[in-house]
């Protein structure tokens, strides 16, 4: 396969035949998924862009047997760009959402035929709409919200139609019927569910099949499939232990993890994750999804609030003090402000499962292997919440070395902490690279 030599030293940088070049403030968004082939089956808000993969995965061509690991691998950007390259790649989501969208655009090699059977399956569906009453009540409110009551009844329809022709378990069918879904509401989901209220032109069912599986076909007809997606495979669990990965195995570590109180990745996927009867309620999405994920969001659940002693103890104690005075000033915060919002019960859940994450990448790392995270600084009552530079100490506490951490961009206006705690400094992306 051709080699593609990428510089990540100048603010902007060539990605060659991958695509034009991208700005460096571009480099931790998704604004170019678009343009890249598989990728562009899904676009996910909170993805990094292929670039900046390709910009860290340059570090070790020519490695024989190279493998990347993403231990946040969300709609697989790194695991299908390390295919792209000729590497092997591991990746891991514990959403149920997520981990099938990245194993279908990993799988493509055995899709064209596949694609054939799912289109049928799913205008047959279309053209045989279903009664809502196929719906739980939960879902049934959600969804009637989000989609015109006559696409809602065709896509069900779709739905059973998978069912009925044996492709339900398609991760294929899934990503296709998904993203349908997706452009036939007429609100702004991006992807993923954002708001009721924040409206965009919706497609008929028939009109949003055409062009998903046009695109799809597009892209399996137009680039010599890539061999190498054999090799690659997501795992549907938490990656605070990686056991099925070995020790000493991973060339590459390339990975974005949740940023705190930045998105509620079950919250975005709610209008899946009914669509596809995952959850039928919002208890049950607590408890089948966002239990798993690692907490950011701004309400802990129950079973970490009473953990906090635990939690606290699993992160290394060169950290403690630090994290003692944030979660004290948020605490102090909660007294006084009106929303009530139990941010000081996140801090130590967050940082103790990214301590195990991050040790278990150095565990299953090779002597010298890269890491590169991409992560974001937050303020949650006014409170700056330093992530990068905490992240950087529990890296060097797990016995990583070099580690550097360089912003990448600055974030909006809205971020802009002086109003809040008298800072004049905006929160910003990081990029943090170690090595083991
Ligand atoms: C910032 S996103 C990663 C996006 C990814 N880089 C991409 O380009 O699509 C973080 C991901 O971490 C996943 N996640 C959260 N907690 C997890 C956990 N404990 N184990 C594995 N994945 C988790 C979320 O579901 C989400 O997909």
């Amino acid at each position: 396969m051709k080699k593609v030599n990428h510089s990540y030293t100048a603010e902007i940088f060539d990605t060659s035949q991958y695509t034009k070049q991208i700005k460096k403030e571009n480099l931790p968004t998704n604004i170019t998924t678009s343009q890249h082939p598989f990728h562009r089956w899904f676009n996910f808000i909170a993805g990094f862009s292929p670039e900046f993969v390709h910009a860290c995965c340059a570090e070790i061509d020519g490695e024989v047997d190279a493998i990347l690991l993403d231990p946040f691998a969300g709609c697989a950007t790194a695991p299908l760009v390390a295919s792209q390259r000729g590497l092997r790649a591991i990746g891991f989501d514990a959403h149920p959402v997520f981990a099938r969208i990245g194993r279908a655009k990993l799988a493509s090699h055995l899709f064209l035929q596949e694609l054939d059977w799912i289109e049928k399956a799913i205008k047959e569906g279309l053209e045989n709409p279903k009664p809502l009453s196929l719906l739980a009540s939960a879902p049934l409110i959600f969804l009637s919200k989000l989609l015109p009551e006559d696409s809602l009844k065709m896509l069900i329809g779709a739905r059973e139609s998978l069912k009925k022709n044996n492709l339900f378990e398609s991760d294929l069918a899934f990503l296709v019927l998904s993203k349908i879904v997706e452009l036939c509401s007429h609100s702004q989901t991006d992807g993923i569910y954002k708001a009721p209220t924040s409206r965009k032109k919706a497609l008929s069912p028939f009109e949003a099949c055409n062009k998903v599986t046009e695109m799809i076909r597009t892209d399996l007809n137009s680039h010599s499939v890539f061999n190498y997606h054999q090799q690659a495979s997501i795992i549907f669990n938490s990656s605070e232990a990686m056991s099925e990965v070995e020790d000493e195995s991973i060339s590459i570590v390339v990975t974005s993890p949740p940023y705190l109180n930045n998105f509620d990745y079950a919250e975005m996927t709610r209008m899946l994750l009914y669509f596809w009867e995952i959850a039928t309620s919002w208890a049950d999405i607590t408890d089948k999804v966002r239990s798993k994920l690692i907490v950011n969001t701004t309400t802990a659940l129950r079973g970490h609030k009473a953990k906090q002693d635990m939690y606290r103890s699993n992160i290394p104690n060169q950290i403690h003090t630090h994290l003692d005075v944030i979660v004290e000033q948020l605490r102090e915060q909660r007294k006084i402000k009106t929303g009530k919002k139990e941010y000081d019960f996140l801090i130590y859940p967050y940082f103790s499962q990214m301590t195990r994450v991050l040790g278990e990448c150095y565990r299953s790392m090779k002597q010298n292997a890269p890491i590169h995270i991409m992560i974001a600084d937050s303020a949650l009552y006014g409170v700056h919440i330093s992530t990068p530079q905490i992240l950087e100490k529990i890296l060097d506490s797990l016995s990583f070395r070099n580690i550097k951490c360089s912003l990448v961009r600055q974030r909006g206006h809205r971020w802009i902490l002086a109003k809040r705690d008298g800072s004049e400094t905006g929160l910003g992306e990081y990029h943090i690279t170690a090595m083991k």
